[in-house]
């Protein structure tokens, strides 16, 4: 039988100047922001078993690993701090208690980099000494009275020197309180990057290892959203958009391309992806066994995230994406 396919699509496919001529995602070091983690004391770089590459650093040793992040192209960073139980309270005092560790790096960061840009957590969890993002008692989350919490924190940050809050909380209200709070302290130009869609996800294993943050008991589903839901996203960025946010979120990101996709379909606000924790150990655990290609899993999984809408990634592969960046 003499059959010629008329349409060739693959002629398209021919070689690698074709393909990358008609690349329709393209990721670049300035897509991303880099989640670090900071520790107290000096000369420390501590691993953290489950996030294979990614480490703990000292305020020193976070200069030195932030000036090499820097030489590859990087300019935004979301720290997070890791701090010691006896610094843990219920009401989460040391979140705004003026000095911290946390304010500190922020400080020292912004004069040492003056270009970088800051996108800086609100949330109790890393200083709660119950684990959870906002305030507990009797065993309930209170969302008004963690509001005024997450006010305090999010204004010393902005002071510190904080270019974006990023509430990551998901407490009721907390985007128009936090505007409000900042714009009456003088802070009209600090951003909020808002966690919008913030599921209760088991894929935030890893980072709750990291900062010894889990919850001293039960859950986050009375705040956190349920993974089943996406017009109720559709309502969480709706309310963020109104309230004042200046960048949505959704978190995870690889389960929840749809979700990405869906706002980026519907608001004209840039649309953050965060690559969590769990997702960068599954692709480190799998790469170490020799089950997959780590660094080509990394990219498509990179790609994944933009071709779905996402103009921001937040992604623990930052560093490693912009190593390669140049060869690809
Ligand atoms: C807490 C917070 C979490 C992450 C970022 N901010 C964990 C949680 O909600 O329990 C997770 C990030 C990751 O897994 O990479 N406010």
């Amino acid at each position: 039988m003499s059959f010629s396919p008329y349409y060739r699509p693959r002629r398209n496919r021919r070689n690698v100047a074709t393909r990358a001529l008609l690349a329709e995602t393209v990721v670049k070091p300035s897509d991303f922001i880099y989640p670090i983690f900071v520790i107290e004391g000096t000369n420390r770089r501590e691993a953290i078993a489950s996030m294979p590459d990614i480490y703990r650093y000292s305020l020193d040793k976070l200069q030195e690993e932030i000036a090499a992040c820097y030489d590859l192209g990087l300019r935004c960073f979301a720290p997070f701090p890791s701090l010691s139980d006896e610094k843990k309270d219920k009401y989460a005092k040391e979140s705004h208690r003026e000095g911290n560790l946390f304010l500190q790096t922020i400080q020292t960061l912004k004069k040492d980099f003056p270009d970088i840009v800051l996108f800086t957590d609100v949330a109790m969890d890393p200083y709660s000494s119950d684990g959870h993002d906002g305030l507990v008692e009797n065993g309930e989350i209170l969302n008004d009275e963690t509001l005024e919490i997450l006010a305090k924190m999010a204004i010393a940050q902005a002071q510190a020197g904080a270019d974006y809050v990023a509430p990551s909380d998901m407490m009721d209200g907390r985007v128009a309180y936090l505007r409000q709070a900042l714009d009456e302290a003088g802070y009209t130009h600090t951003g909020i990057l808002a966690y919008t869609a913030k599921y209760a996800s088991a894929f935030y294993g890893p980072f709750r290892d990291a900062l010894d943050s889990a919850p001293k008991m039960g859950d986050k589903k009375t705040y956190q959203m349920n993974p089943a839901n996406v017009k109720e996203a559709m309502l969480e960025a709706r309310l963020d958009a109104e309230e004042g946010a200046d960048m949505l979120m959704v978190k995870p990101g690889l389960a929840y391309l749809d979700v990405i996709r869906v706002l980026a379909d519907n608001f004209d606000l840039p649309i953050a992806a965060y690559n969590v924790s769990g997702e960068y150990a599954m692709i480190k655990a799998a790469a170490q066994k020799g089950w997959i290609d780590g660094e080509a899993v990394m990219l498509e999984t990179l790609l994944g995230f933009k071709r779905a809408g996402a103009k921001v990634i937040l992604s623990y592969f930052a560093k490693a994406y912009a190593e390669i960046y140049p060869k690809l």
